[in-house]
């Protein structure tokens, strides 16, 4: 029996090149180098691995001496191992599924959601956070963000968690392809920085207490006044903001 007219299979075959064209464009179009903390001897797959995950992010201007970082700021990767708490937890309240966390890490919000009764995906570009994330049972795609995402346009709900607005140290590009992935009524939970008006992109490089130091990667912190400007500029209004046990978040819908 054939299920398939040989016109609408030669249809179909053509519809595919469209598609694989569509994805090139999409790729060109968001392609940014995207390393957090790996290249170099790896701190971040080593801190997912041990027990002692203390990680440092420093923040190089472009025309600083790389020895000397103009920031330094502190990361427990032992929270992205564990379990969600409740203020991860929180996040997911009154959202709805299909939900993509973006750079999901192992996976704790991708838990969280299932625990929720929502279907959710996980994507990030480290095959160490993959792989646990794989071993816990959780569907998640080692890749970019900017790469190929099933389902483009009808997530209900994206998660930029812990600092991911910061994914390819440019927000606004960053913003635009949240905006691709969302489907019509969709909403995008950010954590922000905790200063309203802080907005910076800068070449980080992740380092640990045993000389671990990774390659420099592009990354960027921004609080919710900045994000609202920037979010603006990509058709999104902020519809809530709230901030719980000193972490902060927004949540974006289309305006
Ligand atoms: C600060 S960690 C946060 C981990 C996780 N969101 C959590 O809260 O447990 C940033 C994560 O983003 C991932 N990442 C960086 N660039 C990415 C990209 N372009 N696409 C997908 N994931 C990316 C990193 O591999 C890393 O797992």
């Amino acid at each position: 029996m054939t299920l398939v007219s040989p016109r609408l299979w030669e249809q179909s075959a053509d519809w595919e090149l469209d598609d694989a064209a569509r994805d090139r464009a999409t790729a060109e179009r968001f392609r940014r180098p995207t390393t957090f903390g790996s290249g170099g001897s790896e701190p971040y797959a080593q801190a997912l691995q041990s027990d002692d995950n203390v990680l440092y992010l420093h923040g190089n201007r472009a025309d600083a001496d790389p020895g000397t970082p103009t920031r330094v700021s502190t990361m427990h990767a032992g929270r992205w191992s564990a379990g969600a708490d409740a203020i991860d937890r929180s996040l997911l309240c009154g959202v709805a599924g299909p939900v993509l966390d973006i750079g999901c890490g192992p996976g704790r919000m991708i838990q969280a959601a299932i625990d929720e009764g929502l279907d959710a995906l996980g994507v990030d570009v480290s095959p160490t956070a993959v792989r646990i994330a794989l071993a816990a049972g959780l569907a998640v795609l080692q890749r970019s963000v900017f790469d190929y995402i099933p389902l483009a346009g009808t997530w209900a709900t994206l998660l930029l968690v812990d600092g991911n607005i910061g994914i390819g140290g440019d927000p606004d590009a960053l913003l635009d392809r949240c905006v691709s992935l969302l489907c019509a009524d969709g909403v995008l939970v950010v954590e922000v920085h905790r200063d309203p008006e802080h907005d910076l992109a800068y070449e980080g490089t992740l380092h640990d207490a045993a000389g671990h130091t990774s390659d420099a990667f592009p990354w960027a912190e921004i609080g919710v006044s900045a994000l609202r400007r920037r979010a603006a500029r990509v058709g999104l209004v902020q519809v809530a903001e709230w901030t719980r046990g000193g972490r902060s978040f927004a949540r974006l819908a289309r305006a």
